[in-house]
């Protein structure tokens, strides 16, 4: 079994089996696609995920990457999932302007 080198976490806003929370309202979904291509351009080895509502709802979207452990907020559009992208691209440290505090 291949081991990626980073696992991103999309919340998909899931309460139970209904997607209640706020981070879908915000387009998370639409950002999986573009994260994928994205990934798969850079090279960046990396699997995505999609999480229930991680109760940080006003704070979202939220986009969580492990190993590390970086919980980033307000990730609403191409532009902040870039930082995130560039921080895995330059070797896993935090894309800072959008880390949850
Ligand atoms: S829906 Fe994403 S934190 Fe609640």
């Amino acid at each position: 079994m291949h081991k990626p080198d980073y696992h991103l976490f999309v919340c998909a806003s899931f309460r139970g089996t209904e997607a209640r929370g706020k981070c879908i309202k915000k387009d998370s979904m639409q950002l999986v696609s573009y994260l994928e291509e994205e990934l798969a351009d850079r090279g960046i080895d990396a699997m995505v995920s999609t999480t229930g509502c991680l109760k940080l709802c006003e704070e979202g979207p939220i986009v969580i990457v492990y190993p590390q452990g970086h919980w980033y907020k307000g990730i609403a559009g191409e532009e902040a999932m870039d930082a995130i992208l560039d921080s895995l691209e330059n070797g896993g440290g935090p894309a800072k302007q959008y880390l949850l505090a």
